[in-house]
């Protein structure tokens, strides 16, 4: 199993005043899977998403991703776990204002062993018309997709997404999600994207919907639906 997470628990607040906001969370995850994680504001979305991507720390629990401990690994070695093995996506792109969309690109791959071919990520994304343009000069959809060009370039085998296409119009959410679609089928790589938005379960493998730190619901897409196809 690529992921696998048993009876995850976070807190925040001082050990006298604690809330908590993952209660014992269990799941598995295969390689290769786009799985959603569904639920309202507060649930517990991010902070599940930060934990997986060596971001946060749990405090209790057992969180394994492609056979590594992250709950017994030192800071030392979730940061190379960060550089080495994980893509991620957020809201808002934080591209850098002064680097051209090829080199916020770019920059993604002095991360990697593996990096992948500029170029061909470039046309992937459809992006060679803006690639010498700065982030100011290009449209909030050719953003997202060069953040998501500096998450993929690495070739992580996680990619994870929080709220990808909250910041992006109807139109261009969808052709983001194609794209990260297509980076699934074509370098097999495994997606969690973070999301309140119901219609990306639909395009998912497996989607688990969480409430209140812990998951409600957990189900396996029979029928998985192109980004294209989806409607909301
Ligand atoms: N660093 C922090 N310190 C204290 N509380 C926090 C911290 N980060 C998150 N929380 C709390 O944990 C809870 C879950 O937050 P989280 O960001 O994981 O929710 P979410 O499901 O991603 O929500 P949203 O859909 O609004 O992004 C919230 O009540 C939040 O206030
Ligand atoms: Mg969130």
């Amino acid at each position: 199993m690529f992921i696998t997470i048993k009876n995850l628990e976070k807190s925040y607040g001082s050990p006298e005043n604690k809330t908590f906001v993952l209660k014992g969370i269990d799941c598995t995850i295969e390689k290769g899977m786009i799985c959603s994680l569904l639920g309202p504001s507060g649930s517990g979305k991010s902070t599940l998403l930060n934990i997986m991507g060596g971001i946060d720390l749990a405090e209790r629990g057992e969180i394994m991703i492609d056979g590594l401990h992250l709950e017994k690994m030192s800071q030392k070695e979730l940061a190379e776990y960060r550089r080495k093995k994980v893509g991620f996506i957020f809201q808002f792109y934080n591209l850098i204002p002064n680097l051209t969309i090829r080199e916020n690109i770019e920059s993604g791959a002095y991360l990697s062993n593996q990096p992948l071919d500029i170029a061909e990520i470039i046309h992937i994304l459809g992006l060679e018309e803006q690639q010498n343009k700065f982030p100011n000069q290009v449209s909030g959809g050719q953003q997202q997709r060069a953040g998501i060009g500096r998450a993929l370039i690495k070739n992580p085998d996680l990619l994870l997404c929080d709220e990808p296409t909250g910041a992006l119009d109807y139109q261009t959410a969808k052709e983001v999600l194609g794209l990260i679609q297509t980076v699934n089928k074509r370098y097999e790589t495994t997606i969690i994207m973070a999301t309140h938005n119901q219609a990306l379960g639909q395009m998912s493998h497996i989607s688990f919907k969480l409430h209140d730190g812990k998951i409600e619901t957990f189900e396996k897409n029979v029928e998985v639906l192109s980004a294209k196809e989806l409607s909301w």
